[in-house]
């Protein structure tokens, strides 16, 4: 297999909750380890609460782990100059399309922006390289000029990956992108970060509820049981033989699952 790109090592997570008016400690990830390889596309399964974003969010930065520690090509991430480098070839795009935008900033802007805080091309390009990324997720440059609020949800979603993809990662993390959409939208929007992963040689780490979706995308899966990692391996091989009960319970909830493939919008779409 090819080298990690990027690795979680004993990760542990412990937030601190009030409850009753008492501080109490809740430990949503317990040394969790994994890790994402060269071009690979890995799925992280699990149900809600089990600590899939918490893991992700530690994964880039925007949260700190209590212990253990993220490595990037091998080497240990620890300097904020470290993590923003981290952060320009590791993006994340939120489970939630309707809130990840500003409401009042034009896309125009808002594409533009990754590249101002990366320091990436000229002030004079950045409008050339808005508009290319608009047309490579199937959007028309004259979007540059909206506001959120004049897009559908699958347009802000195509938005929220132009987003991600401005300065050009390496790895992208998918967070439930594709959830809060009408099932033919989510086969587009599906479609379109497989063409994206394949043609720019993209990593990706892609967070789902819907099995479906994960055995058609990923090459390998990672099953997360409340802060824990319970089973992971190749897609195939966890599908054909689950080995922990929470898979098998999981598995055995697909909806249709013995029906033949090509009845779902999404997998005719991905075929
Ligand atoms: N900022 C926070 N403060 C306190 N507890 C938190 C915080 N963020 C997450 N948690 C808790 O940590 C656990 C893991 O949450 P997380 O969001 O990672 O789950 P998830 O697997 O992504 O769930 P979902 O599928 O619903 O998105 C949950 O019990 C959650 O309530
Ligand atoms: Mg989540």
């Amino acid at each position: 297999m090819s080298k990690p790109m990027i690795e979680a090592c004993g990760i542990d997570k412990t937030f601190t909750l009030r409850r009753d008016g008492r501080l109490v400690e809740h430990r949503a990830l317990k040394t969790v380890s994994a890790d994402l390889h060269e071009g690979e596309i890995l799925g992280i399964v699990g149900e809600s609460g089990s600590g899939k974003t918490t893991l992700s969010r530690i994964m880039i930065g925007i949260d700190t782990a209590s212990k253990g520690e993220i490595l990037f090509h091998g080497d240990r991430v620890a300097t904020r100059r470290e993590w923003r480098d981290l952060r320009r070839h590791v993006q994340y795009v939120f489970q939630d399309p309707f809130t990840a935008l500003c409401p009042t900033m034009r896309i125009g802007k808002a594409l533009a922006e990754p590249l101002a805080i990366h320091g990436i091309g000229s002030r004079e390009e950045r409008p050339a390289r808005v508009a290319r990324m608009l047309e490579m997720v199937g959007l028309h440059p004259d979007m540059a000029g909206r506001l959120p609020s004049q897009l559908s949800g699958g347009q802000r979603q195509r938005v929220n990956l132009a987003r991600a993809l401005m300065s050009e990662p390496k790895v992208l993390i998918c967070d439930e992108i594709v959830s809060g959409l009408d099932v033919s939208v989510q086969a587009q929007v599906l479609a379109l970060l497989l063409d994206l992963q394949k043609r720019l040689g993209l990593s990706l780490i892609f967070i789902s509820h819907d099995l479906r979706v994960i055995r058609y995308l990923c090459d390998r899966v990672l099953v997360m049981y409340l802060g824990e990692i319970v089973e992971q391996g190749r897609t195939d091989e966890v599908f054909a033989a689950p080995k922990h009960d929470y898979t098998r319970r999981l598995l055995a909830a697909i909806p249709d699952r013995d029906r033949p493939a090509h009845h779902s919008p999404i997998d005719e779409a991905l075929k």
